[in-house]
């Protein structure tokens, strides 16, 4: 199939209760709309093998990670990464994440560290795989780009539901980063977040929804869901003066390459 108005949700989380009623209805509701592709990602072990068993789905696929707050389901077993690395070898598993730092809620340095050794143990599995990285990061723009730079050699990913500033994000694109935008930058109070997508490669720009959290306008508000990665990628087109079509297909060709999920290929 051509790129023709085809969208990829780059990061969602369908194994939410939210979709326990409705999840085929909403899986087709992405399709109709062009969202032949879905990425949905865990946070803890539970979480990643969700995602993983989701994928019985045709056109879904599944990132597998240990998030930030989520440390404790890491450092509580006796051996987490030989646990994580099995989960890594499924089949349609695209990606590692979501993992990185989360500081809005963690102000214990300790703790902190924790989060980063964490996180750099998760680098080394996705490298030992070679599979792209799917990174959190909330308030921790600097030690973020740090370990990035420092321990992410080699490897490739996206900064999901980008936060930071342009100067920041010209940073991750010098490593061959992507940004991952969505819902926010459809909101009124995007702040720098336009100016940002403005500026973005053509090669380094990705669409999603994190659904069920962040829908976007005129959705804000309500429970989010992958056909929604539209009003993102309408949103995107209207920023960067394109068409809709071009933002499909740019965005598109994006999520293959780095996720690897060509279509009809899994
Ligand atoms: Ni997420």
């Amino acid at each position: 199939m051509e790129n023709y108005k085809v969208f990829v949700d780059t990061h969602c989380h369908l194994d939410d209760p939210q979709f326990a009623e409705d999840l085929n209805e909403v899986i087709e509701r992405a399709k109709a709309i062009g969202v032949t592709r879905i990425i949905n990602f865990g946070g803890d072990f539970q979480t990643s093998i969700n995602a993983v068993n989701l994928t019985k789905y045709e056109g879904l696929f599944a990132g597998v990670g240990i998030h930030p707050e989520e440390i404790d389901d890491a450092i509580n077993r006796f051996d987490y990464t030989t646990e994580l690395a099995e989960l890594a070898q499924k089949n349609k598993v695209v990606a590692i994440g979501e993992i990185g730092l989360d500081y809005h809620w963690e102000k214990d340095t300790k703790r902190r560290e924790l989060q980063q050794k964490v996180f750099i143990e998760q680098l080394d599995i996705a490298r030992q795989f070679n599979l792209p990285i799917c990174v959190h990061d909330r308030e921790a723009h600097g030690d973020t780009l740090k370990i990035l730079k420092a321990e992410a050699k080699n490897l490739r990913g996206v900064l999901h539901c980008f936060s930071g500033s342009l100067e920041m994000a010209k940073e991750i694109w010098k490593l061959g980063w992507l940004i991952g935008v969505d819902g926010p930058l459809t909101f009124k109070n995007s702040a720098k977040l336009p100016d940002i997508v403005k500026a973005t490669p053509a090669d380094m720009l990705l669409i999603e929804t994190d659904a069920p959290y962040l829908a976007p306008t005129p959705h804000r508000g309500k429970r989010n869901e992958p056909s929604y990665v539209v009003e993102v990628a309408k949103k995107i087109a209207e920023v960067r003066g394109i068409n809709l079509e071009e933002v499909a297909r740019i965005t598109t060709q994006n999520a293959e390459n780095l996720y690897n999920i060509v279509q009809g290929g899994r």
